[in-house]
């Protein structure tokens, strides 16, 4: 088995009209499928027609979150079939402004997960410390900790890919040096093999996330351990992007199996 794919990920959050599809026609419009895989996650109003629009293409459209349950009187929200329904191929779980603003746990962001791969769709894990965390030297115990109680037990490498977001570089302009991000991805990679021997952590994609821009993207692919990024604020115009596909599709050449 040789070394994923790089993976490019746009996280919408909760931006996004009926007038932004056009960044995703542009997008659709300027990647090659000899390129990355390239996920947009928009806010769950424009999936069925996000997921229209690049029928055909290498882009795929995913969710921000799911419910647990997959259907029932649970006002608001949105289960995974519903989702798959509308249109989506993936979701985002446990990311950081879930864990934080909606008090979600590891052990919910499992079931989260669980209820995802269920219903067939690709399940992206985010993880991350915070930046206490980090000045305390905690942060690798802390994200093998999410990552052992966040994964389900029938995840696999083509269903599940983990984000590392340290929480104090998203959206912030900061984000850890090269070589911090390639220490906890080695700690990612090593917990993703106790928890499933059977597979090597080098099969499996790990992504980084937090304020990844056109700018430092060239720089953070140097990384052999990045397996692709989670791009918010930079993911919404399509030409910064596509830039990011761009460096992506540059580094790609340049791994090996
Ligand atoms: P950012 O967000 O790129 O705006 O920092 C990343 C994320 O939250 O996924």
């Amino acid at each position: 088995m040789t070394r994923p794919k790089l993976y490019v990920a746009g996280n919408w959050k909760m931006n996004g009209l009926q007038a932004d599809l056009k960044e995703i026609e542009s997008v659709k419009a300027g990647v090659q499928p000899s390129g990355p895989d390239v996920a947009i996650f928009p806010p769950a109003t424009l999936l069925h027609q996000a997921a229209s629009l690049v029928k055909g293409s290498p882009v795929e459209i995913g969710a921000q979150d799911c419910h647990a349950q997959p259907k029932g009187a649970f006002t608001g929200d949105l289960s995974a079939p519903i989702l798959k329904d509308a249109g989506a191929s993936a979701v985002i779980v446990g990311h950081s402004e879930r864990r934080s603003g909606h008090g979600e746990t590891s052990r919910d962001v499992h079931a989260k997960a669980s209820a995802g791969l269920k219903a067939g769709l690709k399940v992206i894990v985010c993880i991350g410390e915070t930046k206490g965390e980090r000045v305390a030297g905690l942060a690798p115990e802390v994200c093998a900790r999410q990552v052992a109680a966040s994964l389900p037990e029938d995840s696999t490498p083509d269903t599940v890919i983990v984000a590392y977001e340290p929480v104090w570089a998203i959206g912030t302009g900061l984000s850890p040096t090269i070589p911090d991000i390639t220490a906890i991805h080695e700690v990612v990679r090593r917990e993703i093999h106790k928890r499933f021997p059977a597979s090597e952590g080098k099969h499996w994609r790990v992504l980084y996330g937090g304020s990844v821009t056109a700018a430092n993207a060239a720089s953070i692919f140097e990384s052999a351990e990045v397996d692709g990024v989670l791009v918010g604020g930079a993911s919404l115009n399509a030409a910064s992007f596509l830039a990011i596909i761009a460096a992506a599709k540059a580094a790609s050449g340049s791994r090996t199996a």
